[in-house]
């Protein structure tokens, strides 16, 4: 185990996603995306992210820079609601570190990924997904 090095790579990786949202992806992010498909099974059978339709959790299109708790018609709980959270990089990685800790009283009821390089995967799998910058 090397603590440093293993960071650098987190770093390295949290980087190329920053410059990757919507511009053309190198290969390393192609793997990054098809590992991170395979995170995101845990998260389907509550969120969709291609189609505006909410499951037992809301629909998580356009989810980068969408405030949170704003999908009509879905129930969010207050905590949700009150959080004043704008969805980036950052705030997935901490929700999903520790979801319950992160946001108190919140009602998504998933434990968390517990290795980072499964939170940075599956965030290049949802910026995947973002439509295109302008
Ligand atoms: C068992 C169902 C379930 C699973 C599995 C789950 N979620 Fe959720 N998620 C929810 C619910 C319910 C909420 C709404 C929480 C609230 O209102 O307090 C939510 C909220 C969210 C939000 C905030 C959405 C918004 O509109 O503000 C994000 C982002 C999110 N989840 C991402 C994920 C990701 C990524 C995964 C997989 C790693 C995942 N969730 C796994 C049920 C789930």
């Amino acid at each position: 185990m090397k603590p440093a090095r293993t960071l650098l790579t987190a770093f390295a990786a949290a980087a190329a996603l920053s410059l990757a949202g919507g511009i053309a992806l190198a290969d390393d992010d192609a793997k990054l995306i098809k590992k991170g498909k395979k995170v995101y099974n845990k998260c389907k059978t509550c969120h969709l992210i291609d189609k505006e339709k909410s499951k037992v959790g809301p629909h998580l299109v356009g989810i980068i820079g969408r405030a949170a708790g704003v999908v009509e018609g879905f129930k969010y709980s207050d905590a949700m609601k009150n959080s004043g959270i704008v969805w980036n990089d950052e705030e997935i990685m901490a929700y999903l570190e520790k979801p319950k800790e992160y946001i108190p009283g919140n009602k998504m009821v998933f434990p968390g990924l517990k290795k980072e390089k499964d939170r940075i995967r599956v965030l290049a799998y949802i910026k995947s997904k973002m439509p295109p910058a302008e």
